[in-house]
């Protein structure tokens, strides 16, 4: 659980189920998404929103916010998680390895 202030933008990183997550508010809606970049490792966080993506600080590969899919050409992808706000507390749902492969095939 994660406290934040949603009348802002932000792109922040926090922990949640011993993962490193980019929480970002973008355009009045929160996203979570892992926030270590898989081209070379760079922290999300540090990166801005273009449209609706996340720009990776390092060389710019761009990731959907929704979705997580890397920019046409990038053939890569980072986590994305659910996350639920109750006031001013955040909590992102944290899925075990086998039940985003359970997810995949529903
Ligand atoms: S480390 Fe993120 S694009 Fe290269």
């Amino acid at each position: 659980m994660e406290q934040a202030d949603l009348s802002q933008p932000f792109i922040k990183k926090v922990k949640a189920g011993g993962k490193s997550i980019c929480l970002v508010h973008h355009n009045l809606q929160l996203f979570a998404l892992s926030a270590t970049c898989p081209h070379a490792g760079a922290d999300l966080s540090q990166g801005w929103c273009s449209e609706q993506r996340l720009v990776c600080p390092r060389h710019r590969y761009e990731y959907d916010l929704q979705t997580g899919k890397g920019a046409t050409g990038q053939n890569d992808y980072v986590n994305t998680y659910t996350v639920k706000v109750e006031g001013t507390d955040v909590y992102v749902e944290i899925n075990s390895w086998t039940e985003n492969v359970r997810s995949w095939f529903s």
